[in-house]
């Protein structure tokens, strides 16, 4: 079985950071959502993945997972390019996947042991969690076990099991993606495809996700997504230099980081090489590589690699690549994208 990883889309809600590269890549508690993803499909038994690589600097894709060796997969790369829907992107893997393999959206962060998932009978089987705003998402209506239909963004109240963004699908989508037409936002829809297979009889099954979801969309969810992986995986790991500064709770220190007349409270994750001096760091932030924090206050923010802060206060951030940050007077909320310089 091969799981597939959609790492396409245009990701215009989460602009600017998405101007330079693909959403999947932004690291949360001090990794690629994508890498949350493609572990969890190792962990299961997975050693084939094949990424779907969409038009936004795929490369970087490419160059950050190699051959997947690096993560003990074995990883085939697919070119989706213009995002024309989840279920196009799906039928770009048609030649490359065996009779039954799962999709995982590369935004997502599901927690759910996908192995009690890989066995399923049927056509298909989704992931559904009970939301209670299902008008927001794509639901599904079951009966007697099995899916009977599936609406976006429904209207009326007909069902509260919203999709979550994993799938399992044998070879009997393809046929159906064959005679999809585009719907009315210009795209091929993974709905469309699953209740196309239903019209033909075919068995769609389901399970539901009791745990945390989050499909990675928005900035919020960006910085609610690396809350809760810090909060569920940070365990106290000290590799760089502590000086005159107190680390209080689960607080990852990378390798060759300090930390000099600070205080950080965990969970937090401070990157390789980063410097934090005279600062304070918050719970629920991560901190990515080589980044210096001088002066400042961080709370419930994500600092990508490279960035440099320095006099400000920050909560409820994300700082993109390689941006600059300085003399902040008052407590501020900011989205910047890469290389960026910010005086406030
Ligand atoms: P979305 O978040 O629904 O779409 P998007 O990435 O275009 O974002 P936005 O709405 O902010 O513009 O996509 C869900 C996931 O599927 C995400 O991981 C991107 C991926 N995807 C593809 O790989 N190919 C596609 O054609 C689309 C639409 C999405």
């Amino acid at each position: 079985m091969e799981a597939v990883i959609l790492h396409g889309g245009q990701g215009t809600r989460l602009r600017p950071l998405t101007h330079t590269g693909p959403k999947q890549l932004i690291k949360v508690a001090g990794k690629p959502v994508s890498q949350w993803v493609l572990e969890q499909i190792r962990d299961a038994g997975i050693k084939h993945v094949i990424i779907v690589l969409g038009d936004n600097i795929p490369t970087k894709v490419t160059e950050y997972y190699g051959d997947g060796s690096r993560f003990g997969v074995e990883i085939t790369y697919v070119y989706q390019g213009k995002a024309r829907g989840l279920a196009d992107a799906v039928y770009k893997v048609k030649d490359v996947v065996s009779d039954k393999f799962l999709v995982y959206l590369g935004d997502n962060i599901v927690s759910y042991d996908l192995r009690r998932f890989m066995e399923f009978n049927g056509s298909a089987s989704i992931l559904l969690a009970k939301v209670e705003n299902p008008n927001r998402f794509g639901v599904a209506v079951v009966e007697n076990g099995k899916v009977v239909k599936l609406v976006e963004k429904p209207k009326e109240p007909i069902s509260d099991l919203a999709l979550v963004g994993v799938y399992a699908f044998t070879k009997d989508v393809f046929d159906v993606i064959e005679g999809l037409k585009p719907s009315w936002r210009g795209e091929l829809e993974i709905t469309d495809a699953l209740q196309g297979l239903i019209n033909r009889g075919k068995d769609v099954n389901y399970e539901i996700v009791e745990g945390w979801w989050k499909d990675t969309g928005t900035p919020k969810d960006i910085l609610d997504a690396n809350a809760f992986l810090l909060d569920k995986y940070a365990e106290k790991r000290v590799e760089g230099e502590i000086e005159n500064s107190t680390l209080d709770g689960r607080v990852i220190v990378e390798k060759g980081a300090v930390i000099k007349n600070s205080v950080i409270r965990g969970p937090a994750y401070i990157g390789k090489g980063s410097k934090v001096i005279n600062s304070y760091v918050g719970s629920f932030t991560s901190v990515g590589d080589n980044c210096e924090i001088i002066e400042s206050e961080i709370e419930y923010s994500v600092l990508l690699d490279n960035v440099k802060v320095k006099g400000v206060a920050l909560m409820d951030s994300i700082i993109g690549n390689n941006s600059i940050v300085e003399k902040g007077k008052r407590w501020q909320k900011l989205i910047i994208g890469e290389n960026s310089s910010v005086i406030l």
